[in-house]
This record gives structure tokens, C-alpha cells and sequence, in this order.
């Protein structure tokens, strides 16, 4: 059996693809012979008969069409470009679903959407590659400020990680999610970090915008197979960072995925057995962008605010974020405390890298309170700069 792939020009010969994939040509085909008619051929002689079409069964494609050009449609299918003839009776734009075969191109439109469609989550896709191996020199020592902040974090997470076994003795409801929220730059991501360390803790880290955008239609399986990886350890934190990346999107389409993926996370958070100790972390700028289902109880009903520091904790975030820092003599942090209302803690940190630029263009190889000072204002020039 063979199914009739090309004509000459003079209709003389006809060329015939095989089932296995060989080519073959027939010279006596004619009347009947169009291509993608199915015909057989006989082995003795080589004379070609006609064949009914469902003899063949052409598997048919799924692609996402890429570009109308004339009466023709660059279709891509499985990650290659190919092109077909524009159908006739459809009005044709990039960005459709369609369905189609082989011989017959195009046959209709799937979905007025493009679909990505990946069986398997690619390499850089597994469970592994998202946990963030423990940073054994990073420490609560690293953390300025917020006492109370950080105490009350490792309550809600570190303590039911420990005591997982006695919490569920005594018959506490568990807590599954906790979310932080609070202005970028607050130390969010860096107290989340400090205390999967402090916990031993395996820490899966997920960034909201990245697994909608790079892995779009892969996210809930991705975050399926992070889950169950997740379950398999001792401890383990995953954290969404920029959780309402996952609630808040701007376009249909996006929307559309992003739901599918709130609603692949509440599925498992909602699964969780008493024997599961994960805990689940989302950070958000914009807490009231976070779908109101992922703050139900049992989720993420567990809260933690980060404010803009006062000045006693810009005092000790100044002076742990550059106690690392060669320095001569004594540095006024209290000064550039007093002149950094306002300011977050990854603005005061970044004053640090500023004067040690200052002081190796200066020849030195350690920090004065020149240095501390000039660090101030270029920071605070950049402010002004990007805030008005
Ligand atoms: N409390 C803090 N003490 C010292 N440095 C801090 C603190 N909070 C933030 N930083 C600095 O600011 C940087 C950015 O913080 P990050 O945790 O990414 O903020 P967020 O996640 O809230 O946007 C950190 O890498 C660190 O250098
Ligand atoms: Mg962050």
C-alpha cells in the first residue's frame, strides 16, 4: 500500500511514499491518481490499483499556526516551522490551535488559543533543579533588624518543621502555608533562606512569573513533581516567590494558566497527610493581589508583614549587612540611620557595595567613614533618581 505524494508535471509519473517510509514511482496510475490518493501496489508486476482512503490512516498533527503569509500558513508542530496551504474558507491568523494532516494540511481550528503542548517537563524542569542547596555561611547573624519579625517566621515555620511528630500528637490543626508580604527589597526572600537552612530544611525555591512564562503549560506538572519530591523528605519549605504573579495576570490567556495553576497548588496544599512536613512559603509585594482561595484556612492563612524598618532596625541592618566589610575605625551607622527614612533594607545594603567601590578607586583596601558616607549619597542620588 502506498499513498500518492507528488505528480509530474506531464501527469506521467507518480510518485508513491511507502508505509515504511521509502519512496517508490509508478508510471500508470492514471485516471484516478490525485495526491494523497491511497493505492496499492503489486508486488509481481508493479501495477498500482486505487485504494480506500481510511486504508491509510494518516495520523494527524496538532500545531499552533505562526504567520499568515499569502495563501499560505507557517504552522508549527512539535518545535518545527512547516507550511501549508491557507484553507480557503477560514479566515487565518497566527496564534490558532490547528489541527491537521500530512497530505491534507489544515484541517480545522482546535482552539482560538495557542497551546504549548510538552509531554515530558524538560530536563531543567525536575524536582532537583529548584532546590536551592543550604548556604551554610548564611545565618540569622546575616538579618538586621526585625526582631520580632523573625521570630514570629520561625514560629510559624521552623517550629512545626522540628515538632512536626508532637504537633500532630497533640492534635493541632497543621500549618501548610504562611505567607510573607511586604514592599520588594524587606528581606523576604533572605529570611525565608536563612530559616530553610536554620531548619534543615530541604528549600525548594519557585519563582511565580518564571513558571508561568518559561514553563507555560508545564506549570502544574512541574508543581505537581515538586510536591511529591517534596513529601519523600524529611523537611522540606517550598516557597513561591512572587506568589501573586500566580493570582494577578493582565491578559486572558496568561489568566487562564494561572489559574489552572492556583488551583493545581490549593489540590495539593488541600492533599496534604498528616505525615507530609512541608511547608509552603509565598512572598508577595502586592498581598492584596493574592487570590483570595489561596488565604482559606488550612492554605496560606498563616501571615507574616514586612514594613519599611524604623530606624532602630536601618541601625541594624546597616551594621549586619556590612559587618563582613573591612573597615577603619568606627563607622557612624546611627548617622546614615537617621538620614535613611523610609529607605528599605536592600537600599541601606546596597550603600555597602557603593563604599567599597569608592575605596578600591581611592587605592584602598578598606572602608573609612568617607567611604560609608559618599555610599550613602550615591544611593540616595539613585533614589531620587527612580523615585522623583
Ligand atoms: N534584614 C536585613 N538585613 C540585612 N540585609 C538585608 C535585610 N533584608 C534585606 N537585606 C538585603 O537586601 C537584599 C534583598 O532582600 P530580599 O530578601 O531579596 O528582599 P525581598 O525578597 O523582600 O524583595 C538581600 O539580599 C540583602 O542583601
Ligand atoms: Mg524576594
Amino acid at each position: 500500500m502506498a499513498r500518492v505524494s507528488h505528480i509530474s508535471e506531464d501527469g506521467r509519473t507518480t510518485y508513491l511514499e511507502l508505509r515504511d517510509g521509502r519512496t517508490a514511482t509508478a508510471d500508470h496510475v492514471e485516471p484516478f491518481a490525485q495526491v494523497g490518493d491511497i493505492v496499492f501496489v503489486d508486488p509481481d508486476d508493479g501495477s498500482v490499483d486505487s485504494a480506500p482512503r481510511d486504508l491509510w490512516r494518516e495520523d494527524t498533527w496538532v500545531g499552533v499556526t505562526k504567520l499568515v503569509a499569502g495563501d499560505r500558513v507557517v504552522v508549527e508542530i512539535g518545535g518545527r516551522l512547516r507550511l501549508f496551504p491557507l484553507p480557503s474558507d477560514k479566515t487565518f491568523r497566527a496564534g490558532l490551535t490547528v489541527e491537521g494532516t500530512d497530505s491534507d494540511g489544515i484541517l480545522g481550528v482546535l482552539s482560538e488559543k495557542a497551546i504549548k503542548f510538552l509531554d515530558e517537563p524538560t530536563e531543567d524542569a525536575l524536582p532537583e533543579r529548584f532546590i536551592v542547596p543550604p548556604n551554610e555561611r548564611l545565618s540569622f547573624d546575616d538579618f538586621g533588624g526585625y526582631g520580632e519579625i523573625v521570630a514570629r517566621a520561625r514560629e510559624l515555620i521552623e517550629l512545626p518543621l522540628k515538632f512536626h511528630d508532637a504537633l500532630n500528637a497533640i492534635g493541632a490543626r497543621p500549618i501548610k502555608g504562611v505567607l510573607f508580604s511586604g514592599p520588594s527589597g524587606t528581606g523576604k526572600t533572605l529570611l525565608a533562606r536563612i530559616i530553610a537552612n536554620h531548619a534543615d530544611a530541604t528549600f525548594y525555591a519557585i519563582n511565580g512569573p518564571e513558571v508561568l512564562s518559561k514553563w507555560y503549560g508545564q506549570s502544574e506538572e512541574i508543581i505537581r513533581r515538586i510536591f511529591e519530591d517534596a513529601k519523600r523528605r524529611e523537611r522540606a519549605i517550598i516557597f513561591f516567590d512572587e506568589i501573586d504573579s500566580l493570582a494577578s495576570q493582565r491578559s486572558d490567556e496568561s489568566h487562564e494558566a494561572s489559574r489552572r495553576v492556583v488551583g493545581q497548588l490549593l489540590a495539593l496544599m488541600d492533599g496534604f497527610s498528616p505525615d507530609t512536613n512541608v511547608m509552603v512559603l509565598g512572598t508577595t509585594n502586592r498581598p492584596g493581589d493574592v487570590d483570595s482561595a489561596l488565604r482559606r484556612p488550612g492554605r496560606f492563612d498563616w501571615h507574616v508583614d514586612f514594613p519599611i524598618p524604623n530606624k532602630e532596625d536601618r541601625e541594624e541592618i546597616l551594621s549586619t549587612s556590612g559587618r563582613k566589610l573591612k573597615i577603619q575605625g568606627d563607622l557612624s551607622h546611627r548617622w546614615v540611620a537617621e538620614k535613611t527614612e523610609s529607605w528599605t533594607p536592600a537600599e541601606l545594603a546596597a550603600i555597602w557595595t557603593e563604599a567599597a567601590l569608592l575605596a578600591v578607586s581611592e587605592g584602598r583596601n578598606s572602608l573609612r567613614d568617607e567611604d560609608y558616607v559618599g555610599g550613602f549619597e550615591r544611593v540616595a542620588k539613585q533614589r531620587r533618581g527612580t523615585k522623583g
